[in-house]
């Protein structure tokens, strides 16, 4: 016997609740979000060829009949190599791209494809562009004639004949000479928003569809880099997409599944598509920067702290980049960049996953200098990871008596811990500092390896701790899942919250928990219990309940994670509610279910139900999350 209580309530459900972590791990930017097809497209990766094919060259260059392509550097900053190709024979020179882990065509989708080229002597008559499926048949062709002797632009269209997950890009070079080549590049027509060179849109929106109160990136640890030198720089990812210089991922290969070595960051999807993105899917930007120590978990490469300025410098012109006006110097290249309106940004993150002395004060410093001038910016300070036993060991004390605002903390563990810590922030000081929950996710098996899944349990788990994150939004401001996104054949990290292919995507159960919360956020917390007492895994039930002003309605979650259904039989005290509901139900029998490419077995049904007597008493079935909502 549960009872609601309207008139119990006062604490404010923040919008930006609940929101997305984004970090290109597992492809989630290059060869995922960000739609460029083609692979190392400038040639910039520590073996400058890797992803490239020649066919038809002599593997040793003793005899390089037909040709031969080699990559020239030069000192521009940003941009460093680009690709020379001697063609010899009249039957021409290829060159093959293989994508990430291949390029997914679909028949009669346009592709728009660039290429930037310098005819030395203007002998290469034509470049032949060719989508080739696994047996090498054509299935989409085009061409451009690269009239000019100095660098130009080259553009045309592709259009696939077929439909293909692991299709090739094949380019033949045809007359007799040499020709440079760089940027080599194609996108779908079809992105989000239909931007040129813009975003996956079924990625896209199934970001959309999560209602994100915020969003993250660019991380997690690529934030700090394995070494300083590593780390994300901001700057080097503005301004115009060729200059932007490529870096190593920092999951290139360690953690790895298996090996990773062809994973850099080419920052096509760079702050300013960041912010764009935050502002498409209605979520706050929350960018998170180094804060002069590499990742903790690699070297802990420190900046001493009298050489921190331009790691602080970096901090305020990002602010200045996303709102300052276009008088200043970092307000105008938003503005060249085709934004001039400000992105509004009111948060920012120092440092990713870190504690100890050297974070704190390291954080003081950025504290200092955001606040002097930014006063209103509400700062995110790191703690460290998986905080299981005291939490004042991983920097809470310093940062509370710093009187920090928001704290980052992240955990990965069992779905047991998840139910046992739903009580977690009922002891977290409501006048200290707020929480950023903002890595979690629970865990099958050990964390990135191939048997952990994301499965019903790990999700209904999430749904049972969430109840307590919301019941604590008095001091929870933020909450995320953690990672994001994961290519099925390039992954470094499990489990994830959507897994892609180059063709398709699906939602696991742990999206459709996160879904049903960000969609069913509230305004406002009002009190739900048995006996005077939160819900917290009696009888294997938890819940929590929130009212929204705008929608003027009461919504309920209630958790069951037992193998036997049980009714809700609430009570309702405060005000009066509607004669009917509407009751989302999100469930499985089977605690090892999954979702996959071909079918989402947990998804989310909508039915509506009458209340009785003013009470409602509607069936948690075993093993479900249920979402209740009635009008007041
Ligand atoms: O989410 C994967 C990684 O987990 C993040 O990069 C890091 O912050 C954490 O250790």
């Amino acid at each position: 016997k549960l009872t609601l209580d309207l008139a119990d309530t006062g604490v404010k459900i923040q919008p930006t609740m609940y929101g997305i972590f984004f970090e290109d791990i597992n492809f989630g930017a290059d060869g995922g979000l960000y739609a460029e097809l083609v692979k190392n497209r400038s040639f910039e990766f520590e073996a400058p060829l890797m992803g490239w094919e020649q066919p038809n060259s002599d593997k040793h260059k003793l005899n390089d009949k037909s040709g031969f392509a080699t990559i020239i550097t030069n000192n521009k900053e940003g941009n460093k190599n680009f690709c020379r190709v001697e063609v010899k024979d009249a039957g021409g020179y290829t060159l093959i791209n293989e994508g990430f882990r291949g390029i997914g065509v679909k028949a009669n989708d346009t592709y728009n494809l660039s290429i930037m080229a310098a005819n030395q002597e203007g002998n290469i008559s034509k470049i032949k562009f060719q989508f080739i499926d696994a047996n090498g048949a054509v299935v989409g062709e085009t061409s451009v004639s690269p009239s000019s002797k100095e660098w130009k632009k080259y553009t045309a269209q592709l259009k696939a004949t077929k439909t293909e997950a692991k299709a090739k890009l094949k380019i033949t070079f045809e007359g007799k000479g040499t020709i440079n080549i760089d940027m080599v590049s194609i996108f779908p027509q079809d992105t989000w928003k239909n931007r040129p060179s813009g975003l996956r849109k079924d990625l896209v929106q199934k970001l959309y569809d999560l209602n994100p109160g915020f969003l993250r990136f660019p991380g997690g640890c690529i934030v700090e880099g394995r070494v300083l030198e590593q780390r994300y720089q901001w700057k080097k990812t503005v301004g115009a997409v060729e200059d932007r210089e490529t870096l190593i991922n920092r999951w290139n290969t360690e953690f790895a599944h298996k090996p990773t070595p062809d994973y850099f960051q080419s920052f096509g999807l760079g702050f300013f598509e960041y912010f764009q993105l935050a502002e498409d899917i209605g979520a706050e930007p929350l960018p998170i920067l180094s804060c002069g120590i590499a990742c903790q978990f690699n070297t802990g490469e420190l900046v001493p702290l009298a050489e921190l300025d331009p790691y602080v410098q970096d901090a305020l012109d990002l602010i200045e980049f996303a709102n300052g006006s276009a008088s200043t110097k970092w307000g105008k290249l938003r503005t060249d960049m085709g934004h001039p309106q400000p992105f509004n940004l009111k948060f920012i993150g120092v440092g990713n996953e870190q504690w100890g002395p050297d974070y704190i004060a390291r954080y003081k410093v950025f504290e200092k200098a955001i606040h002097a001038k930014y006063p209103t910016i509400k700062i995110v300070s790191g703690s460290g990871p998986f905080p299981d036993g005291d939490y004042f060991d991983y920097g809470w004390k310093q940062l509370k008596e710093l009187n920090a605002q928001i704290v980052d903390e992240h955990y990965y563990n069992s779905p047991t811990w998840f139910k046992d810590n739903a009580t977690r922030y009922d002891k977290y000081d409501r006048k200290g500092p707020k929480v950023f929950a903002g890595e979690y996710a629970a865990q099958s098996k050990d964390i990135a390896s191939a048997e952990n899944k994301n499965t019903w349990d790990c999700a209904l788990a999430e749904a049972a701790f969430m109840t307590g994150l919301e019941r604590n939004a008095e001091v929870v401001h933020m909450t995320s899942y953690a990672p994001l996104f994961a290519h099925a054949d390039g992954w470094q990290w499990t489990p994830d919250l959507i897994w892609f292919n180059n063709l398709q995507s699906y939602a696991t159960p742990n999206y459709y928990v996160q879904k049903l919360y960000g969609n069913n956020a509230g305004t406002d917390l009002v009190a739900i219990t048995e006996g005077g007492k939160a819900i917290t895994g009696q009888n294997g039930l938890f819940a929590t309940a929130v009212t929204d002003k705008n929608t003027k309605e009461v919504i309920i979650k209630v958790v069951n994670t037992t193998d036997k259904a049980q009714q809700t039989d609430i009570s309702v005290k405060g005000k009066k509610l509607a004669a009917s509901g509407t009751l989302i139900t999100l469930k499985n029998d089977n605690l090892k279910s999954e979702n996959n490419f071909q079918t989402e077995t947990v998804a989310p049904k909508e039915s509506t139900f009458k209340l009785s007597g003013g009470k409602i008493n509607v069936d948690v079935p075993a093993y479900s999350f249920v979402v209740i909502k009635v009008k007041m």
